[in-house]
């Protein structure tokens, strides 16, 4: 477990605010080092003596007791945050929103609060729901007053771990994107200055707003913060899937044999011809997304652009996030627009109904199963063993871990 211990950080930033705060952490296989100075943490996984770390240490006094006095808020409470070791450490929390239990107990009240949208009848978690793994089960959204989306909610999960956020990923923070569906007039379509009104008038968040950043003060940079958050807290690593790579238990024969198709690239020309669905080329690693966009051939003319109509670009037409698929047996129906109900469905669009549009992806051009072969060609059963694989992905102690549900009783 890598565990970033902000307790020494936080504590030093109230006792000794224009000083330098170093600390350092050795994790228990003294392998990784953390070194955290100036709310920053820098890891390294380089073999670290004694006297190097001291001799940081000596610096970073220095340096800091010489440098701007520090206009930090007093200090929340400390907090532990602790990350799962087989999805590694490639994520940043940005330096001005460090996690803190109050923090996250502000965002989840926001979160599942309805009255953040102009009727009080749309919460985040209207579409985010915990039993669907935060989907609402509906091919496109619907926000206030039955106005519907164009798009099928995400599920927000392992967010952490993602850098551009929404199906073409226009958003490059959890901070940036918590505003938008809050003014989108089709979901909770309010303005900011009724949102900071409506949640000022609301006194219990009096005290969580000063309990998170050190007043009582509401701002929508504050409510994004919070919402980034407790989104960021929501880790699901708990499937199956985690328990076999954490090596807590052994996979049986099917499990095995359905782990190694959804991630192997198939080579029916090597000399021991390999088999596989080619799904973990683009929902690799063990998060199942690799943050990348591609167009997965639904549509021969895409009426979606994706990303596209972000960039302006035609060869970018009709590409999306390849998503994590992480509990994808409870966030039925599939794809951008919904379109798939079952993953029997997709697994027959990847196997015999890829469409040979402008920009499919190379990755999917190039996987077949036969010599030559003009598709996919998997076997009926190695289908449905693809289909076992993804079930696996499920992870009930996340849907209902208590610290991911509503707790306005009344909503
Ligand atoms: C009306 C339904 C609806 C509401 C309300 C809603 N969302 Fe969403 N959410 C969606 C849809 C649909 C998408 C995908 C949109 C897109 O790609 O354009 C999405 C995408 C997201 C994503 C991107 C996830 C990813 O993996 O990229 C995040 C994060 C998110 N929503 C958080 C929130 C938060 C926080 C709120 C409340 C402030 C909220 N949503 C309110 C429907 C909704
Ligand atoms: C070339 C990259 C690529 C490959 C290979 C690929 N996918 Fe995808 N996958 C995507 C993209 C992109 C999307 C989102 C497309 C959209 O909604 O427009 C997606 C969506 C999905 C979804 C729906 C996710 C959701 O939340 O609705 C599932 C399930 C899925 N893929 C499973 C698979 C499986 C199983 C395989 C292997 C048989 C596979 N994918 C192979 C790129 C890929």
């Amino acid at each position: 477990m890598y565990t970033i211990n902000h307790t020494l950080v936080l504590l030093s930033l109230k006792k000794i605010k224009p000083f330098c705060l170093l600390s350092f952490f050795l994790s228990s296989k003294s392998k990784y080092h953390l070194v955290i100075f100036k709310k920053t943490v820098y890891y390294s996984y380089m073999k670290l003596h004694y006297n190097q770390l001291l001799l940081i240490m000596i610096l970073g006094v220095l340096l800091s007791a010489c440098g701007p006095k520090s206009d930090e808020q007093p200090a929340p409470p400390p907090f532990t945050f602790t990350t799962p070791d087989h999805f590694g450490n490639s994520f940043t929390i940005p330096e001005d929103n460090h996690m803190t239990e109050a923090g996250i107990d502000l965002g989840r009240h926001l979160f599942f609060d309805k009255r953040l949208s102009k009727n009080s009848q749309v919460s985040c978690a209207t579409c985010h729901q915990p039993s669907k793994a935060f989907t609402d089960g509906l091919p496109v959204s619907v926000g206030i007053d039955g106005r519907t989306t164009t798009r099928n909610s995400m599920s927000l999960v392992n967010l952490l771990w993602v850098n551009r956020f929404f199906w073409d990923g226009r958003a490059n923070s959890l901070e940036e994107q918590a505003l938008q569906p809050i003014q989108d007039e089709r979901e909770m379509g309010i303005t900011l200055i009724e949102l900071v009104a409506k949640i000022e008038a609301i006194p219990v968040y009096k005290e969580k707003f000063n309990a998170a950043f050190g007043s009582e003060t509401v701002s929508p940079d504050r409510v994004a913060k919070a919402l980034a958050q407790f989104q960021r807290s929501l880790i699901s690593a708990g499937s199956r899937f985690d328990k076999i790579r954490r090596g807590e238990v052994q996979p049986t024969e099917r499990e095995q044999r359905a782990i190694d198709l959804f991630f192997t690239h198939p080579e029916p020309s090597a000399p021991i011809p390999l088999r596989g669905g080619n799904c973990g080329d683009c929902h690799g690693s063990n998060l199942t997304t690799l943050n990348t966009f591609h167009n997965n051939g639904l549509d021969l003319v895409p009426s979606d652009l994706g990303v596209g109509a972000i960039t302006g670009r035609d060869t970018d037409n009709g590409k999306m996030r390849a998503p994590s698929l992480r509990n994808i047996a409870l966030t039925a129906p599939y794809m951008h627009d919904g379109r798939f109900k079952t993953l029997e469905e997709i697994l027959d669009h990847y196997n015999e109904h890829i469409q040979p549009t402008a920009n499919l992806d190379p990755l999917i051009t190039a996987a077949s199963n036969e010599i030559q072969g003009k598709s996919l060609a998997l076997t009926t059963q190695e289908k449905k063993d693809i289909v076992f694989f993804l079930k696996m992905l499920t992870d009930s102690s996340f849907i209902n871990n208590p610290a991911f549900q509503n707790p306005w009783p009344d909503q």
